[in-house]
């Protein structure tokens, strides 16, 4: 279970210390897969745009091919382009899907936001169905949302 509170708390830390995204991406990254035993692939994107892409920034788990993805193209372009969360109960269900592994079964993305403004997203695979619940949403939006200040911050 992932202790959103203490990663939050963590980030901010890491903030008034002076670190900047790229040092909280990877630690949020990093904590949220060695979290939870259902998080197969944990990985941020960041939304490049004047490419209109989503720029894999870093990752815990298998490599994988998509390293840029348009806004609209597989789970992730959707989220961009609908400017909502993802929760995808089976991924074998989803017509507009980009692969990552054969045993990957469910996925959830959640933006990292400021409003209107997106600067990215958290992508989580899991190799169990339905992994996925509306608590995982609210915790991981916690984490996005410092993500999103930090990045909000090094924008101004
Ligand atoms: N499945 C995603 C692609 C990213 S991988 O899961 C790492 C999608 O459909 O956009």
């Amino acid at each position: 279970m992932l202790e959103a509170g203490k990663l939050v708390r963590d980030l901010q830390i890491m903030r008034d210390e002076g670190h900047l995204s790229d040092a909280l991406l990877r630690y949020a990254v990093r904590s949220i897969a060695s979290s939870d035993d259902r998080f197969s692939w944990v990985g941020v994107y960041l939304l490049n745009a004047e490419a209109n892409e989503l720029w894999l920034h870093n990752y815990v788990g298998s490599p994988t091919e998509h390293a840029k993805i348009p806004v609209g193209t597989g789970v992730c372009g959707r989220a961009v382009a609908e400017k909502s969360n993802l929760n995808v109960p089976d991924v074998s269900k989803e017509e507009n899907y980009l692969a990552c592994s054969p045993d990957v079964q469910s996925e959830m993305v959640v933006l990292i936001r400021a409003g209107d403004d997106i600067y990215g997203q958290i992508d989580i695979d899991s190799e169990e169905a339905a992994a996925f619940t509306d608590d995982d949403d609210l915790l991981l939006q916690s984490v996005a949302d410092k993500l999103a200040e930090q990045l909000a911050a090094e924008r101004r």
